[in-house]
Parts: C-alpha cells; sequence; structure tokens
C-alpha cells in the first residue's frame, strides 16, 4: 500500500475546472479500492491566478508543486488574457512549472480505440491499431531559448527567438525515447529539419550517438515536414517518435487528431529516472495535452478521458502503481465499448454524455473492478 501520496491538483482556466473534478474522484475511488491514501492540495494557476495574484504561477502554487510527488495539471488560457505580456501570460505558468521541476522529457501516447475509429475523420483502414507514442523535448528549444522578445528594429519591429540545444540536452532526451521504445515495438524515429537547421543536425549527430547503448531499438530520422505528412498517410509505421519541444508540440497535436479527439489524449511530463525519492516515486507533471477551450467551457460538455488517461499515467510512472493504472484505463476502454460519448467524439449509434456523467461512468466501471486475489 502506497500512503500518504502528495498530489497537487491544478484546475487551471476553461474546461480545466470541469475536467479535473472527474479526475480526483476517479483518483480518489482507486485509492479506496485499492488501498491508497492520496493526498490532495489544490493550487492556483494560470489566469485565474493573474486575477487573484497577478501573476500566473505565484510561490505559494510553486512550492505546492515543489512539495507535491506529482501535479495534475488541467489547462490554462483563454481569451481574457491574451494581448498580455508574454512574462505574465497564463501559459507561462505552465512554462514555468516545466523548467522550475526540471521536467524535461514529456510523453504524449496517442492509442486508437477500436471503437472510436468513426469519430476521426481518417479512414478506418488507416488508423485502425495505432499505438505510437510522441517524446517531446519539454524544457529547451525554441520555448525556452535566448535572446527572445520584439525589438525596435530601426523604422520597424523585430521579433526574436532563438532555437537552440546543447549535447547533453538531446542526449537526456534520446535516452528517455530509447528506453520507451525498448519497453514497446523497440523502433524510434527521431524527427528533425537537419536540412535546413544546424542545432538540429547536431540533435541527430546525437541522438546516433547515444543509439550505440541501444543497438536491440531500430533508429530511423525524419524530416518534420515528411513526418506530419507520413502521420496522417501512415501512421502505423510510427512507434515512438523523438523530436524538439516546438515540432513536438505540433506533431501531438496531430496524433491526436487520428485518434477521434485531441480529447483522448493524455501526457506525463517527467525529469527522468534518477529523480526518484525516498519513496521510488519519480516527480512528474500529468495533464491532458489540449488547452483550456474556452469556447465550450461551463457547459458540461467537455472529455474528461484525457485527463482521466493523465491519471492513470501519474499511477503508472510516478508511483509505480502499474496495476491501478491498467484499472483506469480499462474502465475508459469499457465505458468507450459500452457507447458512451462525450459531443467531441460522439457518432451514430452512440449515446452523448457530458463530462460529469463520463467521469461518473469511470468510476462506476472502477467500483466494479475485482481485485485479483482479495
Ligand atoms: C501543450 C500546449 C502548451 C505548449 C501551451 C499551452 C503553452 O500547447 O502542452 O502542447 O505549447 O507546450
Ligand atoms: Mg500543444
Amino acid at each position: 500500500m502506497a500512503d500518504n501520496i502528495k498530489v497537487a491538483v491544478f484546475p487551471g482556466d476553461g474546461i480545466g475546472r470541469e475536467i479535473i473534478p472527474q479526475a480526483v474522484a476517479v483518483l480518489e475511488v482507486v485509492g479506496r479500492k485499492f488501498g491508497h491514501q492520496f493526498n490532495f492540495k489544490s493550487g492556483i494557476v494560470g489566469g485565474a491566478a493573474i486575477d487573484q495574484f497577478g501573476e500566473p504561477l505565484p510561490e505559494e502554487t510553486l512550492r505546492l508543486a515543489e512539495d507535491a510527488d506529482a501535479v495534475l495539471l488541467g489547462a490554462v488560457g483563454g481569451p481574457k488574457w491574451e494581448g498580455m505580456d508574454y512574462a505574465i501570460r497564463p501559459e507561462r505558468a505552465l512554462l514555468g512549472l516545466r523548467e522550475k521541476l526540471g521536467l524535461f522529457a514529456n510523453l504524449r501516447p496517442a492509442i486508437l480505440y477500436p471503437m472510436m475509429a468513426d469519430a476521426s475523420t481518417l479512414k478506418r483502414e488507416v488508423i485502425d491499431g495505432i499505438d505510437l507514442m510522441v517524446v517531446r523535448e519539454l524544457t529547451g528549444g525554441i520555448y525556452f531559448g535566448k535572446p527572445r522578445g520584439i525589438e525596435k528594429f530601426g523604422q520597424e519591429e523585430r521579433g526574436v527567438n532563438t532555437l537552440v540545444y546543447t549535447t547533453s540536452e538531446v542526449e537526456r532526451i534520446a535516452r528517455v525515447a530509447f528506453e520507451v521504445a525498448r519497453k514497446r515495438r523497440k523502433k524510434l524515429t527521431s524527427v528533425d529539419k537537419a536540412n535546413v537547421l544546424e542545432v538540429t543536425e547536431l540533435w541527430r549527430k546525437v541522438v546516433i550517438s547515444v543509439h550505440k547503448d541501444y543497438p536491440d531499438v531500430e533508429l530511423s530520422h525524419m524530416y518534420v515536414d515528411n513526418c506530419a505528412m507520413q502521420l496522417i498517410r501512415n501512421p502505423k509505421q510510427f512507434d515512438v517518435l523523438v523530436t524538439t519541444n516546438m515540432f513536438g508540440d505540433i506533431l501531438s497535436d496531430a496524433a491526436a487528431m487520428l485518434t477521434g479527439s485531441i480529447g483522448m489524449l493524455p501526457s506525463a511530463s517527467m525529469g527522468g529516472q534518477t529523480d526518484k525519492d525516498p519513496h521510488g516515486y519519480v516527480k512528474g507533471m500529468y495533464e491532458p495535452i489540449h488547452g483550456s477551450a474556452p469556447d465550450i467551457a461551463g457547459r458540461d460538455i467537455a472529455n474528461p478521458l484525457a485527463t482521466i488517461l493523465s491519471a492513470a499515467m501519474m499511477l503508472r510512472y510516478s508511483f509505480g502503481l502499474e496495476k491501478e493504472a491498467c484499472a483506469i484505463d480499462d474502465a475508459v476502454f469499457n465505458v468507450l465499448e459500452e457507447g458512451y460519448r462525450t459531443p467531441d467524439i460522439f457518432s451514430e449509434g452512440t449515446q452523448k454524455i457530458g463530462t460529469k456523467e463520463m467521469g461518473d461512468q469511470v468510476v462506476a466501471r472502477l467500483k466494479e473492478w475485482k481485485v485479483v486475489g482479495s
């Protein structure tokens, strides 16, 4: 039994406030069922924090995240805060947490549930059986490179961002990707733009050198534009993709849509396996890959499954609770199998339900779950 697992819970903005309670309810029932004690502490981030404290990531929230064993995050941002200075935009909370907690490795699995094929905009034969993982570098690249900003430039202005990676930054994300691939189908595709950008020429060189330690994994390289095309043309060729912060941001949205809806894709952000605390926990942040969707917020129509599946990833990657994570994955599978759908994944012949009801359905399946051997 895992005791007193400290989870910082940051709903954030928009639909974040509706989907996070569903994931927390799921974790609570898992705790009761399997005998673990979760200690949830809520914090304010993003636009909500700007409104209340004048900054997206208040000191108190950051401290909560630092003290916790894992962070469960909803989404941040909305039209209300657009146009503000970049330094205090809601998105800064997300980037600040990633940076301050050193979460350089972002895992974004895209799996097509067979009964969901009709929800995708692509043909069934193209997407059937998709099971791929995007490993996105998360604390470097153009998101964090300096110099950055908008400056006066003669009569006009000039905007600057810098795409920069060091050998060690590439090496550590490559190692994570090879480790992930090793536990899967042992195929890694490194995505770069080495035909144009020197920094990704270095990226490719470093990935090739790390490959020497993983001869059992098959490595290939692909330019990002081709990769975008291949994801739509023949996504089944991929097992694990490893790429830079920005390419990973873009490609993971594309990968998400293959599975029917961006509302289905969870993510895990970690600092590497070396950061285990005395309990053996690995600090991580878990969040859906979608945004705060202000256009549908407050209407009980958002899909909570990406967040619920993120909670499963948390159990698996931070706490080593594989059985419990599988129980959540199975519960989600069963609810979909029975035909329940939020509007984003609705198709003819299925039953449309709201955010809360979807959470309740998953909780109900977990309550029925039999712990083998008890
Ligand atoms: C994501 C999001 C974020 C990102 C935004 C909200 C800052 O799009 O997690 O993919 O670009 O990383
Ligand atoms: Mg994104």
